[in-house]
């Protein structure tokens, strides 16, 4: 797949088999990640590869916290419910990986850095659909939970977590969403 394909094809995997994925294609996609520019070459980067013990006892907090906003017990359907969606989300992708940016108390350093961090995980993602793999990166509660960085072992003092970034092969249609036409983006200056 050359470059322009790649760019233009990949999509955000929502839904994953349960699935596995060789080590070597997980780092070789991780070093893609390294190669995201970076001003002043501060090398910000964090990466934690969470394996599948480690997901199980994120999914039973996940749990736990969704339970806790409920006014009234979860019956035992919902309960078999929530287990479900939550493996699903949690445990089927072949991967889950952590992208993290060193914390700055220089406003503009901090910026710059998350900056990295994020090209990084589009490199990250595009090497991945090269090497026919879909990816997801997430946000959301979760991810910034004090529950999160202490089973994880970030220090939020020092990392900040950008994305949950999952990696497995799709179940189900991917959905395409729609991008603006460039001319209605684009400014063109004499
Ligand atoms: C900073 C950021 C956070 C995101 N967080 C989520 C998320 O929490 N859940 C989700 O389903 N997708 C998330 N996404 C993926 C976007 O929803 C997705 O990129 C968008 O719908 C466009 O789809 P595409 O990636 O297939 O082009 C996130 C993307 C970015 C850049």
């Amino acid at each position: 797949m050359d470059a322009l394909e790649a760019l233009r094809t990949r999509r955000t995997t929502q839904n994953y088999q349960p699935s596995e994925i060789p080590q070597e294609i997980l780092l070789t996609a991780l070093e893609t990640a390294l190669y995201a520019p970076n001003h002043r070459l501060t090398y910000p980067w964090r990466f934690v590869i969470v394996g599948r013990e480690t997901r199980q006892q994120l999914k039973e907090q996940a749990k736990q916290a969704k339970l806790q906003t409920r006014s009234t017990p979860a019956s035992p359907e919902e309960l078999a419910k929530l287990d479900q969606q939550l493996s699903e989300k949690l445990l089927y992708p072949a991967a889950m990986v952590v992208f993290c940016c060193a914390q700055s108390k220089d406003p503009v350093r901090q910026r710059e850095d998350y900056a990295t961090v994020a090209c990084s995980i589009q490199n990250f993602s595009l090497a991945l659909h090269a090497m026919g793999y879909g990816s997801k990166w997430g946000t959301g509660d979760l991810t910034t939970a004090a529950s999160t960085y202490q089973l994880l072992g970030i220090e939020r003092e020092q990392h900040e977590i950008i994305g949950f970034v999952w990696v497995g092969q799709p179940e189900g249609a991917i959905p395409r969403p729609k991008r603006p036409d460039l001319h209605e983006v684009l400014q063109t200056l004499p």
